[in-house]
């Protein structure tokens, strides 16, 4: 299968161009490869979501397809286009009618960590409020665990993602909170995903209590020589309980220093700077932004390299107030879902459920919490290779069980993921 331009009716000189992973050099589908990878076709796709620039219109907003094809050679998308004109391969996969959107791309989790907080949940639902607190738990555990232990966490959690259709998984550190730690939560990381964000800042660990300058300094200076060269990311928790605006721009722009990119716990519990300094700092993401005054809005809508990733699983779970998706769409801010996987205040890793929560409680329609859930995610990581089917993109599909994305929200709770394709391999 070498002619890789087509799509069902598409200009493909209007088409965008989709890049690499980072840390590579991948050339796409156009690549002139030894020998001719391995090609399938997935065919009578009932609806295909691509998500595709040079098919999105006011009229379709996902560049939906019927009675579509997908072709993948290697681990790339190839083709796509209606069924019956998809070209030969040497497998294929009847979707028989179902639907088939990009896999999910979760931009925010934190999935390093051993032990769980179920008490802590309990009584929450009992009527006690989430602290940021809680976070020390997890780290007495997580110092505790063995690096085996820590591995096979993460392992089990990209499983449990994967099989619920998410390709793309970020993960942070932060349940170390010293140089050993930290370094060693990142090189596990590192081990299963790409997408590895440094949160020495997290919380003050415990023993700087008395000394929260000097635990910045430690986040800010051994501890990030130690890490940098295991991250992609640096986030910080700017929040009242743990760092203040100052001290996370400190953070910030000692790890843009070494290379890595901002991403910001911002406004989540309380209103307060970190969206702001998210902004001035062009990090790649704003996180949580629940609590919002109209000049972090506005803030958010004037710049497009920073999205908003909303993460219901953390109001459902601390039986929060959820953020106003609606006002930020309305105000032209990109936004991502994801689900904050981790043992405190989101013990999910379905982004199928966040979904559903965002259209339920958002003020999302189907239509753009799945887009936040794809594309969205892509753009939070700066991706251009994940998050939309279109040729050249790294082939990370979901089959739905359902004839429509629209049932992820319809048919909430449901289990609808009836297959996975990751980079090209069929993984569920
Ligand atoms: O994103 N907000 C800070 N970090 C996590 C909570 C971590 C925890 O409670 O263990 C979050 O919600
Ligand atoms: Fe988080």
């Amino acid at each position: 299968m070498t002619n890789s331009t087509a799509t069902g009716g598409a200009d493909d000189s209007a088409r965008t161009a989709y890049g690499a992973p980072p840390g590579t050099s991948h050339s796409a589908a156009h690549s002139t490869a030894q020998s001719t990878p391995h090609s399938t076709a997935i065919t009578r796709i009932g609806s295909l979501l691509t998500n595709d620039p040079s098919l999105r219109t006011p009229d379709n907003p996902l560049g939906l397809l019927q009675d579509a094809a997908v072709v993948i050679e290697g681990d790339r998308v190839v083709w796509t286009g209606t069924s019956s004109k998809a070209p030969a391969t040497d497998s294929h996969h009847d979707a028989g009618g179902r639907a088939l959107l990009p896999g999910f791309v979760d931009s925010h989790a934190h999935l390093v960590f051993a032990g769980d907080r179920t008490a802590e949940f309990h009584a929450r639902m009992s009527g006690r409020p989430y602290t940021a607190g809680g976070i020390r738990t997890t780290v007495a555990a997580t110092r505790a665990a063995s690096d085996a232990e820590l591995s096979a966490n993460v392992a089990r959690y990209l499983a449990e993602a994967l099989r619920q259709g998410t390709t793309t998984q970020e993960t942070k550190s932060g349940y170390g909170l010293t140089t050993r730690d930290e370094a060693r939560a990142l090189r596990i990381a590192a081990g299963h995903t790409d997408e590895v964000t440094y949160l020495g800042a997290h919380v003050v660990a415990p023993e700087f209590a008395d000394d929260p300058a000097a635990y910045v300094a430690l986040v800010t200076g051994g501890m990030l020589d130690a890490c940098a060269p295991h991250a992609r990311w640096i986030d910080v928790f700017c929040e009242r309980g743990a760092f203040d605006g100052d001290q996370a721009r400190a953070v910030l722009t000692a790890g843009a220093a070494r290379g890595l990119i901002p991403r910001v716990h911002a406004n989540q519990l309380s209103h307060g700077p970190g969206v702001q300094l998210a902004v001035e700092l062009d990090a790649a993401s704003a996180d949580h932004c629940t609590h919002l005054t109209d000049a972090d809005v506005d803030a958010l809508a004037g710049a497009p390299r920073t999205v908003a990733t909303l993460l219901p699983g953390a109001e459902f779970s601390t039986r929060a107030v959820y953020p106003d998706a609606r006002r930020l769409l309305d105000a032209g801010v990109t936004v991502a879902l994801s689900t904050d996987c981790n043992p405190g205040s989101s013990f999910t890793s379905s982004m199928a459920f966040c979904v559903a929560v965002a259209v339920r409680d958002m003020g999302m329609t189907p239509d753009e919490a799945v887009v936040a859930a794809t594309l969205g995610g892509a753009r939070a990581l700066r991706r251009t290779d994940i998050g939309a089917i279109v040729p050249g993109a790294r082939a990370d599909l979901h089959l739905l069980d359902a004839p429509s994305h629209v049932h992820l929200a319809y048919r909430p709770g449901v289990p609808l993921t009836a297959a996975v394709w990751q980079a090209g391999e069929k993984r569920v």
